[in-house]
């Protein structure tokens, strides 16, 4: 599916304004780049009515992707902590569940929205900006929401590699999911990101899509 056509400058300047206000919360310096995108979202199952919930949305980009790869009768959920932002996901937006909340809520925002897993998590929240216990919780609260085999994906700057809590991170990927897996690193992207994937037990012998195991 295409996505409707909309003036891309909005949704920088929005997310750059809301990083200036709070660079704390949004943990960017530039929204995703289309390719990045594009990248994450390819994890969006192609079975129908397939759920689909993106974690920290910011401009919608990545929104924009997985909508361009979502299954008949799918659904798809965007959450976001930040107000400003989930103001314009929803001016810019209007096909989009958009809900405010904290990704470590996850299991209860899924209950309250009636649903009782998701197929499949994209992420591009800001792992280095959470402690370990943060970090711990909200890996935990993605794989517990995610259905058996259910896929996970997020947004990594290459910039964040050399930190101790991107290693904690990358440790709770491995602690957490049965298969874990690397796609990218996209270049053009600004600052060059790659994205990590993850697949929840007790799906063992499922083949990543994407042919990539680290
Ligand atoms: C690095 S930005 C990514 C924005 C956008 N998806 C993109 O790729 O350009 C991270 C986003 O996660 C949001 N965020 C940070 N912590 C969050 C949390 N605990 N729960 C939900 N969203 C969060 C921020 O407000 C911000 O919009």
């Amino acid at each position: 599916m295409l996505s409707e056509t909309r003036p891309a400058g909005g949704d920088t300047l929005t997310f750059l304004g809301a990083i200036m206000r709070n660079p704390q919360q949004l943990g960017a310096i530039a929204p995703s780049s289309k390719a990045i995108a594009r990248l994450a979202a390819s994890i969006v199952p192609d079975s129908p009515g397939a759920v689909v919930v993106e974690l920290g949305a910011g401009g919608g980009v990545i929104s924009d992707a997985i909508r361009d790869r979502m299954p008949p009768g799918g659904r798809q959920l965007a959450l976001e902590i930040n107000e400003g932002m989930v103001r314009h996901l929803r001016r810019t937006r209007p096909w989009l569940e958009v809900i405010t909340g904290d990704a470590g809520d996850l299991g209860k925002i899924l209950r309250e929205a009636g649903l009782s897993h998701a197929d499949a998590i994209v992420s591009s929240l800001p792992w280095t900006l959470f402690d370990d216990a943060q970090q711990k919780l909200i890996l935990e609260e993605i794989a517990s929401s995610l259905a058996p085999g259910g896929r996970f994906s997020t947004v990594t700057t290459l910039t964040v590699m050399p930190f101790q809590r991107f290693r904690n991170f990358r440790g709770l990927m491995h602690s957490t999911f049965a298969t874990v897996g690397t796609l990218g690193p996209v270049w053009r992207n600004v600052p060059p990101a790659l994205i990590y994937t993850g697949v929840r037990s007790p799906d063992l012998l499922a083949e990543d899509p994407s042919g990539a195991t680290e």
